[in-house]
């Protein structure tokens, strides 16, 4: 079996993991048992970019499940769990490609690794799988029946490709369920981020000034658990709606440059480059720590921050301290890159139950449906998405009241009124 991982001797704390992780996945668990059975994926060649973590590693169980063939590379270099890696490979029987810290090169190495398997469902999380195929292995096209998007960024990205006409094929947008961005972007990066920063610096953020740029489902879910934890928050938008729902919520909104003069703490969740630059940097105070939540490192502009240093050193595992020029030090977080899979382990595995779920039955439905679908980007159907939230209710013992038929009937008329 072809793959690429750091050390094969990993195994054994990987798949303890896997196991532990699996214990809190019981939708996905249903969805393999299912798939056991009935073999939807029989005979497709399913390739993934996705963040090599225990979660992602029952994902892959879940579709070997149902007859697919899987191979996985990682959607960013420092998210890789290269235990989990190695038990992929040693007790799975599943190729990874995927080395946590792999430079660039290797990284477009290991996802072009993963396209020679001639994919026929494509599987992204920040669609580098999705624009390297377009791009450079364009061939590759004639076998893709879809594929599918796990996070807001890309599907940002196959939104525009498909705006100007380039998508190839049809992506269904996971990230858009409602069992996905609801929970996972809110409550995942809300606990993960945090994770990531306290693994990172054991700071206490009690009493401390803690900025969110961008008010989106994520910045929403770092917002509130950090006020959790006693920080005074500050959130920075630039959209006006967002910017009011933020002041509603009970927190300061102002300007980036202002909040960066006052933060303890700032972190990004905005999907966009340079929100945190050159005149952010400027007027930072002396110990500020920086970290990026979104999904590729562009948010926090490192070049700039590197051209106002004069000393650059690392202080702690994903802690490089810059001293600037003005004499003032700044820490940044895990290289700007996304701090919670990069410093902790990522979204715990109870909201990546959802997610993942909406993968597979993804999967599944291409399979199924991929002559109907046109070269655009789908939401997976709402009756998919409510079938997962059944299906995680259950998981959790909870039951919830049904509407009666009059209560419909009253629901679907126009006629009554006062
Ligand atoms: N994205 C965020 N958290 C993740 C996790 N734990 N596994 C895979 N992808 C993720």
């Amino acid at each position: 079996m072809d793959y690429d991982i750091k050390d094969r001797n990993l195994k054994s704390l990987g798949k303890k993991r896997i196991e532990w992780a699996d214990q809190h996945m019981k939708v996905l668990a249903d969805i393999r048992k299912r798939f056991e059975k009935e073999k939807p994926l029989k005979g497709k060649r399913i390739g993934a970019c996705l963040h090599v973590t225990v979660e992602t590693a029952n994902l892959m169980r879940t579709l070997v499940a149902g007859g697919g063939e899987v191979r996985l590379c990682a959607s960013n270099p420092l998210s890789t769990q290269d235990d989990v890696s190695a038990s992929l490979v040693e007790d799975y029987n599943i190729p990874v490609f995927a080395i946590k810290g792999e430079d660039n090169e290797t990284y477009y190495k290991h996802i072009n690794s993963v396209l020679d398997m001639e994919p026929h469902i494509t599987m992204d999380d920040g669609a580098d799988l999705i624009s390297t195929l377009h791009s450079k292995r364009e061939s590759l096209v004639k076998n893709i029946l879809a594929g599918t998007e796990e996070t807001t960024t890309g599907v940002v990205r196959l939104r525009a490709m498909a705006q100007k006409g380039v998508l190839k094929y049809p992506v269904i947008a996971v990230n858009d369920s409602e069992t996905k961005y609801l929970f996972d972007n809110r409550y995942g990066t809300g606990q993960s981020t945090l994770d990531g920063i306290l693994r990172a610096t054991n700071t206490l953020l009690a009493g401390k000034t803690f900025v969110v740029c961008g008010y989106g489902w994520c910045g929403r879910g770092i917002a509130i658990r950090a006020r959790g934890m006693g920080a005074n928050l500050i959130i920075t938008e630039v959209n006006p709606v967002k910017a009011i729902e933020a002041v509603m919520d009970g927190f300061r909104v102002m300007k980036g440059v202002d909040a960066a003069k006052i933060a303890d703490i700032m972190v990004t969740a905005t999907g966009d480059i340079n929100v945190i630059d050159t005149p952010h940097f400027e007027v930072m105070k002396d110990g500020a720590l920086i970290a990026n939540s979104g999904h590729f490192d562009v948010e926090i502009n490192k070049k700039a921050l590197k051209s106002l240093a004069i000393k650059i050193k690392e202080l702690r595992p994903f802690v490089e301290m810059y001293q600037l020029k003005n004499g003032k030090k700044v820490y940044l977080l895990a290289e700007g890159r996304l701090v919670n899979l990069s410093a902790a382990e990522g979204h715990p595995p109870e909201v990546m139950d959802m997610s993942f779920a909406n993968q597979s039955l993804a999967a599944e439905y291409i399979t199924n449906n991929f002559k109907k679908l046109e070269r655009k980007v789908y939401k997976l159907p709402e009756d998919l998405d409510y079938e997962i939230a059944r299906m995680k209710l259950a998981s959790i013992k909870t039951e919830i009241d049904t509407l009666t038929e009059e209560q419909e009937k009253y629901l679907s008329s126009w006629e009554i009124g006062t």
